[in-house]
């Protein structure tokens, strides 16, 4: 008979993307005896990971070397990452990537059959794997498929969670509630991993999928976890500017020219980083994402961009690559431009804009993705650990899922191997969350705003104040309409009172995750009176290695705005010094 009741395990893993399966996995083959548990508001393969395009970065070539990697990705950074964590990323990229070859990933190959890699962006030598344009969708299905090995993965598909249990001082599972019945139940463990990705939709152009709200992020913080450099939010540069779907930076790298509105290579008119002689890689095109976007807002500003039904854009020239290039390179990026814009990038020119992709910031964890919450770790996107720094390079986060998903799941297999079981009373604390819900959704009060209507109001503040660049008359003025939104959503009105497929009570509560780290943007913002990265204020410039080489910590503080710390930068082997990438 097992030795565990329903809903109890060893492990409880929240997310069932990238990081997630990959750490389920880790901990399982680190014992063998565990329960572990992945829990996902939507089937594992609609995780977010399935829509990554570009690819997948780790030495694999005999031009390069992991320290190679290393400085691209500490420099690419401006100097905000954790070294001892980059450190361990690029030695252990590659035999995550091998690893994952192994269990059937169909990486793309060369004519001779060694591992094909393309450039990608801020990245002075070529080192992302990829599989067609479809790597995220190949590397999400191999992890599926091979948890499925595994009888002691037990899943909890479309169970969305409302709450971390805590209990005696350590994390002691989760509750959650099943979309298909509405009924809320305690899921206990002796570890949890968050891995839910990042939050995206607190802004109203992103490449994110609609599920990306901060849910994991926002159950760490109100657990007492502080959220780290939060005010680092990366634009990429070609998104489609109806829908932010995303044009992988892959276009680019297989020689893709961004065009302003007169058709000039308008990149060459900016500073995107000092350019390094040696080795040399491609185009201006694939300089780092954050100067990239910023030299789309300069163009803007000079009148040299298109103007459409959605605001401003340029355009992204593929014509010039050739039907076969595009087909056996580039097929999802065809496809999509023929379904969502109704334009063959064979014969014409993509509209493109920068879009909100990726938060550099988010729960703060050590290098074995451990948080500061004994008993909660953290991995993937939704982490900070901080491999990212101010300005992630592209094709770094997916490999960043399986080195710190691997990790976390290491760490929390260990730790949950010598823990007594959770204590009986976290159970309980289920009706104290039914009651919690009833009362902010359904209890009596005025109960006269409706969820679309803060939605984007929080969407407007969000990309006014905390966009590419940022001031501090916008970001207080946001700071004020994102806590007045906060009080707002306290009289929400919702029509559906059923407990089937409530999609409505789900949304309120992820709009109430996504104020929550909202407001840790804004304030991180605030405080950051320099510019670095992906975080430019206009009113403060410049760098200031004196005051911010160091990590914003924010901490939840009840009925108020973020309390905002530091904590320095780990410093290994290279100094703070000028930002460079290869052209
Ligand atoms: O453009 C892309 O394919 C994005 C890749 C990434 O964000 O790593």
């Amino acid at each position: 008979m097992s030795r565990y009741g329903p809903n109890e395990h060893d492990i409880l893993i929240i997310g069932g993307g990238g990081a997630g399966l990959r750490a389920a996995i880790a901990a399982v083959e680190t014992n063998p005896k565990l329960s572990v548990a992945v829990i996902s508001k939507v089937y594992p393969m609609r995780s977010h990971t399935v829509s990554a395009e570009g690819g997948a970065a780790a030495v694999i070539k005999p031009n390069d070397n992991i320290d190679l990697h290393a400085y691209d990705t500490i420099s690419g950074g401006d100097w905000l990452c954790d070294q001892d964590a980059v450190e361990a990323f690029v030695k252990e990229a590659p035999e995550e990537m091998l690893q994952l070859e192994h269990w059937g990933c169909p990486w793309s190959r060369q004519e001779d059959g060694k591992i094909a890699v393309r450039p990608f962006g801020g990245m002075k030598i070529e080192r992302t794997w990829f599989a067609a344009d479809k790597t995220g969708f190949h590397m999400l299905h191999t992890l599926f498929q091979t948890t499925l090995k595994y009888d002691t993965i037990h899943r909890y598909d479309e169970w969305f969670v409302t709450k971390l249990l805590v209990d005696d001082g350590r994390c002691q599972g989760a509750i959650a509630l099943e979309l298909a019945t509405g009924k809320i139940e305690a899921i206990s463990a002796k570890a949890v991993i968050l891995c839910t990705g990042g939050c995206g939709r607190v802004f109203p152009f992103t490449t994110n999928a609609n599920i990306k709200n901060g849910d994991g992020m926002a159950l760490a913080y109100r657990a007492g976890v502080p959220l780290k450099d939060m005010e680092f939010v990366q634009y990429h540069p070609t998104g489609l500017p109806f829908t932010g779907i995303l044009i992988t930076e892959a276009a680019r790298a297989e020689g893709g020219y961004l065009l302003n509105k007169d058709g000039y290579r308008y990149l060459q008119d900016y500073d995107l980083g000092k350019p390094e002689p040696k080795p040399v890689l491609r185009s201006m095109e694939l300089g780092p994402r954050d100067r990239l976007s910023q030299a789309f807002v300069k163009e803007m500003e000079k009148g040299r961009t298109l103007v459409g039904p959605y605001g401003h854009y340029v355009h992204l020239d593929l014509r010039h690559l050739g039907k076969e290039v595009i087909n056996t390179k580039l097929p999802f990026v065809r496809e999509l431009c023929l379904k969502y814009e109704n334009i063959d990038p064979v014969k014409e020119m993509i509209p493109v804009r920068p879009v909100v992709h990726y938060m550099m910031g988010g729960i703060h964890t050590d290098i074995h993705g451990a948080t500061p919450l004994p008993g909660l770790y953290a991995a993937g996107e939704v982490a900070c650990v901080s491999i990212n720094g101010a300005n992630r390079l592209g094709s770094n986060s997916l490999t960043e899922c399986l080195v710190f998903g691997a990790r976390a799941g290491k760490a929390a297999a260990q730790f949950a191997s010598g823990q007594n079981d959770p204590s009986p009373a976290v159970a309980l604390l289920v009706l104290d969350e039914e009651r919690r819900i009833e009362n902010q959704f359904f209890g009596n009060g005025k109960r006269n705003e409706h969820i679309a209507l803060l939605r984007s109001e929080m969407h407007k503040a969000m990309e006014e104040s905390a966009g590419i660049y940022r001031n501090e008359a916008s970001l207080k003025k946001s700071a004020d309409v994102i806590r007045n939104l906060q009080e707002r959503l306290q009289n929400i009105s919702l029509s559906d009172h059923s407990f089937t497929f409530n999609t409505e009570l789900i949304a309120a509560i992820e709009l109430s995750y996504m104020l929550d780290v909202a407001e840790t943007i804004i304030q991180s913002a605030l405080k950051r009176t320099e510019s670095r990265g992906s975080h430019q204020r206009t009113d403060y410039q410049k760098r200031d290695d004196q005051k911010f080489l160091a990590h914003s910590l924010a901490y939840e503080v009840e009925h108020d705005p973020p309390r905002i710390e530091y904590q320095p930068v780990a410093i290994t082997r290279w100094q703070p010094g000028e930002r460079v990438y290869g052209r």
